[in-house]
């Protein structure tokens, strides 16, 4: 078995900033609020009609792939990581290859939102570990600006999502005690709606039953999406916020402690946590409980917002950037999110 390294890494961060002030425009919030309440001071959008979500990981992908010493061709797999696909189908994968002119490899992707790409990780370094994969390419990218509700009646969300891409390129490792020392994944479907787009969907939900008593066959195609889901906001997504922070600030530590504990290893031997960018209460909270230093954990959600599935590489990057990963420094990511799913990898640099 071949442990993985993380060979290369890269971001894509839009050059559009919205400030909270920015926001005001929009909806009845404040600085203040969005401060105090998450950390956040800006985020960055992508342009509406240039960039897409596969457009920005193809950019954080050829800064990884370029940083790997290798190029588009030797890629032998390809994992994606989002909840704002281009298209509900096919997914970003395939116009990733399409993209970078790779050869006609698998391409998968992950619908596991925040924990996504800590899922995505973890399935690359299975591939690498069995040696079927060499070399893989694995992104978390969002275009969130495109689904939000920008009303009063959808601040709660609005104000914390941001768009941007991260990627890094996985290897097989040939140093004794280098690389992904071990994944751990979660999931809790108990709560799926708690934290979720509901329509458009396949699942039976009121409208469609409303539209089922009245059963016409002419009218089956207009249950995917329709006006009153529209009306009533169906169509952006929902959050019971409280709700999701209680969970999350049990499930952040937990899994954290479950990668330390599994590699007989605790808190005093970490170099650097990477929360996955939630909330910046949400992190503060983590240190505290797990008792971490300052220098101990990296946030950067003050500048980019929730950025989902790329949150976790683009903080991952901007820290190995910013000198704050060293060769044999241990790094722990962590992530909590819609699902419900919570996830960690513990990496030895
Ligand atoms: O990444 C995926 C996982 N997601 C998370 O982990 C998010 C977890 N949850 C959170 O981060 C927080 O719950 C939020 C930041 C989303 C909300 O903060 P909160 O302290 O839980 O606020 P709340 O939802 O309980 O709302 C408090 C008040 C409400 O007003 P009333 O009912 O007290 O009058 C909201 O209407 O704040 C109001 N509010 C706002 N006010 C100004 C909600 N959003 C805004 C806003 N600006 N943007």
């Amino acid at each position: 078995m071949f442990k993985s390294k993380i060979a290369g890494i890269g971001k894509y961060i839009p050059a559009n900033t919205m400030t909270n002030e920015d926001l005001k425009k929009y909806m009845d919030t404040s600085d203040e609020w969005i401060q105090e309440r998450t950390g956040i001071q800006e985020r960055h959008y992508a342009h509406r009609t240039e960039e897409t979500t596969t457009t920005m990981g193809v950019e954080a992908a050829k800064m990884a792939i370029e940083r790997a010493g290798t190029t588009a061709k030797e890629i032998d797999f390809i994992i994606f990581a989002t909840l704002s696909p281009d298209y509900y189908f096919p997914g970003c994968g395939v116009l990733v290859q399409r993209a970078l002119a790779m050869n006609e490899i698998g391409a998968l992707d992950i619908r596991n939102q925040c924990s996504g790409f800590v899922y995505a990780l973890s399935i690359a370094d299975q591939f690498i570990q069995t040696g079927m994969y060499k070399n893989i390419l694995v992104i978390g990218s969002e275009k969130h600006s495109f689904g939000l509700d920008f009303s009063t009646r959808g601040r709660n969300i609005s104000v914390i999502f941001g768009d941007g891409a991260g990627a890094v390129v996985l290897q097989p490792t040939q140093k004794a005690n280098q690389g992904i020392l071990s994944t751990h994944l979660h999931s809790d479907g108990a709560s799926a709606e708690l934290l979720a787009m509901y329509n458009p969907g396949t699942h039976a939900n009121h409208w469609v039953k409303e539209k089922l008593a009245t059963y016409n066959e002419a009218e089956i195609g207009d249950m995917f999406m329709t006006k009153e889901m529209i009306d009533q906001a169906q169509n952006f997504p929902y959050m019971d916020g409280p709700a999701v922070f209680k969970k999350a600030i049990v499930k952040f530590p937990e899994v954290i402690i479950e990668a330390l504990t599994a590699n007989g290893l605790t808190t005093a031997d970490l170099n650097l946590l990477i929360p996955h960018q939630a909330n910046l209460r949400i992190s503060q909270f983590v240190q505290q409980k797990l008792a971490l230093q300052d220098h101990q954990v990296f946030n950067n959600i003050q500048q980019y917002g929730n950025t989902t599935a790329a949150s976790i590489p683009i903080a991952l990057c901007e820290a190995w950037e910013q000198g704050k990963i060293k060769e044999d420094d241990l790094v722990c990511l962590a992530a909590f999110g819609s699902g419900f799913t919570w996830a960690s990898a513990l990496i030895k640099w």
